[in-house]
């Protein structure tokens, strides 16, 4: 019903080259050299030799570089690795939600709480360079450049159906990779039960972190059990119709979990975190009677405010709403049912 064969890739124009400062070239300037995160990472797919050292890049130099760092559009090695995306077999067939509805209908509290906030006031968030720190109960822990997680990595388009806790969705063909084929690089120990998730907290860039008025304990954090991380359907993402992230939607690097609630999705990710315990998220510590910690998309448990039966499927307006019922798992069943054996879904909503 939802996973098809491959058709062939979809020709999306790919935004117009422009002359960006060649990042090597810019670090080789700035007197730095990434040489440790890569040498870990490169086994992607491997069997890593347990004797190699980890070795990440000296945070004080990633630091330095931040501070130089360039706002969107995404640097070209980023664009050219994803302008390689392939596609794959998990092709939702409803219709594609229009590039412009994704990209300005959006949910990023750290660039405030309207839906057209993000657009509009995270145009010039700084995402090159980037680096995400692994922690925890895993072998190789340490701070890798985002170069270096990705360059391993075959970028795929996955067109998955999204449905947010508010009860509207979209269908969108994001670019991307394996979650799990990520996860197994840091080599997680017996110990990693769960793996937690964090958007990057910085006030300066994200007005909604400077907000008085925000509930949230910042950074945002979201998590999952470690075998719902491991599920072939959870992806990393890097971009879509055909192009990186726009900051709006998570840039440069975010989750995607079609068959749970969006805010489960977490955006620009720079830290992950293995752990033996299950960890408090952002929406679930703001009121656990609304938002739990497994967040499958079900249209049996109503949220306390609203109800969880139908979806307004974008694009939709106020004359055409778009209204369409919502299946368990986000229509995913067939695929994740069998990680919740057992388990009272009311109770563990
Ligand atoms: N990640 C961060 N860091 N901050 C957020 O506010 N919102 C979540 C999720 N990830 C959110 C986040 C929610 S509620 C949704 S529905 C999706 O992002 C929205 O993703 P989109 O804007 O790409 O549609």
């Amino acid at each position: 019903m939802i996973i098809k064969k491959p058709s062939p890739v979809r020709s999306y124009e790919i935004t117009s080259e422009r002359a960006y400062v060649n990042r090597r070239q810019f670090m080789q300037r700035s007197g730095q050299f990434i040489l440790g995160a890569s040498a870990v990472l490169a086994g992607c797919g491997e069997a890593d030799e347990p004797s190699q050292a980890v070795e990440a890049t000296p945070v004080a130099l990633l630091d330095k570089i931040h501070l130089a760092g360039k706002q969107y559009p995404a640097p070209d090695w980023l664009q050219q690795h994803v302008s390689k995306a392939k596609p794959s077999h998990f092709r939702a067939s409803d219709p594609l939600t229009p590039y412009q509805d994704v990209t300005s209908y959006n949910n990023f509290y750290e660039f405030g709480t309207g839906k057209k906030d993000p657009a509009r006031l995270a145009k010039d968030f700084i995402t090159d360079p980037w680096s995400v720190t692994v922690e925890g109960e895993a072998e190789k822990t340490g701070r890798y450049l985002l170069e270096d997680i990705l360059k391993v990595h075959a970028i795929e388009e996955r067109i998955y159906r999204f449905r947010c806790v508010e009860a509207w969705s979209m269908v969108v063909p994001w670019l991307g990779f394996s979650l799990a084929d990520l996860l197994r690089r840091f080599q997680p120990t017996s110990k990693a039960k769960y793996v937690l998730f964090e958007t990057l907290y910085d006030p300066e860039q994200m007005l909604g972190q400077r907000s008085q008025f925000s509930l949230i304990d910042w950074p945002y954090v979201e998590g999952l059990r470690i075998d719902e991380a491991m599920h072939p359907l959870a992806m990393m993402v890097v971009g879509l119709y055909g192009k990186t992230l726009p900051p709006q939607n998570g840039a440069p690097l975010r989750l995607m979990l079609p068959w749970k609630y969006g805010f489960k999705s977490i955006k620009s990710i720079v830290k992950i975190t293995f752990t033996d315990m299950q960890p408090k998220t952002t929406w679930q510590s703001l009121a656990p009677n609304e938002y739990g910690f497994y967040a499958n998309v079900n249209p049996a448990v109503d949220h306390p405010r609203w109800s969880q039966k139908r979806e307004r499927r974008l694009p939709s307006s106020l004359f055409a709403p778009n209204y369409i019922d919502t299946m368990p798992f986000n229509g995913y069943a067939d695929e994740v049912a069998s990680l919740y054996k057992g388990m009272d879904l009311r109770k563990y909503f």
